[in-house]
């Protein structure tokens, strides 16, 4: 193992867990690994674009360039410029140590457009959406930069509820974490994905089923850890769109 890289890795507060080589994996508090495996994420990307948006300590975008993507740019703005507990530093590291070439940019989801960033064949969106007091707003911006894949991952809520509908959760109501605004249900995804533009989109994680669920969310009421219906609700999930007619 390389102590110097070690050394320099563990300074830094790591969101991601990265695999920096010579030994060395990043103490991240996400199991990101674990993380990719539920995303569906493209084998190759062989020339594509990549356009990763929040992308924080870069996981994603250095997994992209990886599979052979032709061009990544990673963008963020709240973890990187300091406003929260992360910053752009192990973004830094990882890319020089890594020896990657993924570009990057500082800007705020709101502030996406074809003009600021231009367009990207392959779109990630993981983990953002919930965080964006204007959801529908903002996928509109995510839309206008993606020629053909969106790769969107988000907190779900109102798990088992056929309509479209959103959760609302003010001040630190999800996590105690005042950043979490929304969480849509699955159907709400779908609904909100066609109104900016995609033509066809799935959802690519399977929820798992009602019993387990009820069984979880008894578990984490024993431990003290949420209320249990909103344990039952809750869930992660991931979504592929697309524009074209192709099938998604
Ligand atoms: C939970 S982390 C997800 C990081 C990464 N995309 C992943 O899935 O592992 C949320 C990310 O969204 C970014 N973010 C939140 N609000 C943002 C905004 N308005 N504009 C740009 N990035 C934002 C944060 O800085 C952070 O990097």
């Amino acid at each position: 193992m390389d102590s110097r890289l070690r050394s320099q890795a563990d300074a830094l507060r790591w969101y991601h867990t990265i695999d920096l080589g010579q030994g060395v994996v990043t103490r991240g508090v996400d199991d990101t690994p674990l993380r990719l495996g539920r995303i569906d994420f493209p084998r190759s990307l062989h020339g594509r674009t990549v356009l990763d948006i929040g992308a924080w300590d870069g996981f994603f975008s250095f997994e992209a360039e990886r599979r052979g993507a032709s061009r990544v740019v990673a963008t963020d703005h709240f973890s990187w410029d300091g406003g929260g507990w992360g910053s752009k530093a192990g973004f830094e590291l990882a890319r020089t140590t890594l020896g990657s070439r993924v570009e990057d940019i500082d800007v705020d989801v709101m502030d996406l457009s074809p003009g600021r960033v231009g367009t990207f064949d392959v779109v990630l969106f993981l983990g953002v959406l919930y965080h964006l007091p204007h959801p529908l707003l903002a996928l509109e911006r995510v839309a206008s930069v993606t020629r053909d894949l969106l790769i969107l991952e988000t907190v779900v809520d109102m798990v088992g509820i056929n309509r479209p509908v959103m959760a609302y959760y003010p001040d630190r109501d999800l996590n105690r974490d005042p950043t979490n605004w929304w969480g849509p249900n699955v159907p709400a995804v779908h609904a909100l994905l066609r109104s900016v533009g995609f033509t066809r989109s799935r959802t690519v994680t399977a929820l798992p089923s009602a019993p387990y669920r009820a069984a979880r969310a008894v578990a984490h009421w024993w431990r003290g850890k949420n209320g249990l219906e909103r344990a039952f609700r809750q869930d992660r999930a991931a979504f592929h769109a697309r524009k074209g007619a192709e099938t998604a």
